[in-house]
């Protein structure tokens, strides 16, 4: 567990996630038809390099790239390619880790390629939502599944389902970290949340069955039924009476 306590430490894991903001701001520009996800993947690289910082998901567990790339039925944990080149109508997913000063960052977000239809445009702000209500939730005194509960209550109420395969997780010190953050959950459960902690929320969002496969590259996680899936994920310090969000 994480629990920042002073103004310096605070300085040092905003300059990680500044890393990370910067990163989507190029990625929105960059990520179009006709562009491979590994392309991506070595433009990020390069980004996070440039900043004198590392990437966190090379070689973490044996993953071989710096980012996640999941296009449409991909939940999370894409492996970057030459071979997929996404397409008008796609939706990818990507999720950057970085280490800066000590200090990892994790975050996602779901982008779209060109024209999408309105069950991803739905589903896309959904789960862009599930992340905002979740990150209001992060308050010193609440307990992590207020987190879980408002995430599952938006998905369920909009006629999709969180995945429960995966989970947010603290981060800080390490990439993932005490405590678990589920994207489902009665109220009023699980550890309460103190000023300083720091987590990663990260709503993964079915648009049809909750349930995944994970392909035999061992990370590729996919919807069972082949429907669509969107993930936003954001690094956040617990306020006393607001979050602050870092990526
Ligand atoms: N945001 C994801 C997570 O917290 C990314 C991990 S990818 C990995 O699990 F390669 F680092 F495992
Ligand atoms: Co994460």
């Amino acid at each position: 567990m994480t629990i920042l306590t002073n103004e310096a430490e605070i300085l040092k894991i905003r300059e990680s996630g500044k890393i990370i903001k910067d990163i989507f701001l190029r990625l929105q520009e960059i990520a179009k038809a006709g562009v491979s996800t590994a392309a991506l993947d070595r433009e990020v690289e390069k980004i996070i390099c440039e900043n004198g910082a590392e990437p966190a998901f090379k070689g973490y567990k044996g993953y071989p790239a710096s980012i996640c790339a999941s296009v449409n039925e991909v939940v999370v944990h894409g492996i970057p390619s030459e071979d997929i080149i996404l397409g008008d109508g796609d939706i990818v997913g990507i999720d950057v880790g970085v280490k800066k000063n000590e200090y990892y960052t994790d975050a996602a977000r779901t982008f779209a390629i060109g024209t999408i239809d309105d069950e991803a445009k739905h589903l896309i702000e959904v789960t862009r939502q599930c992340l905002v209500k979740g990150t209001e939730q992060a308050v010193a005194d609440n307990r992590v599944s207020d987190i879980s509960n408002v995430i599952q209550t938006l998905a369920e109420g909009a006629g999709f389902k969180e995945v429960r395969a995966f989970v947010g997780h603290g981060t800080g010190r390490h990439l993932h970290e005490a405590p678990e953050v589920p994207n489902w959950g009665e109220k009023g459960k699980g550890p309460v949340l103190k000023e300083g902690l720091v987590l990663a929320i990260e709503p993964m969002i079915n648009s049809g069955r909750r349930e995944i496969n994970v392909l035999d590259d061992g990370w590729t996680a996919v919807t069972s039924d082949g429907r669509l899936s969107a993930h936003f994920e954001d690094t956040i310090i617990v306020g006393n009476k607001k979050a602050e969000i870092i990526t």
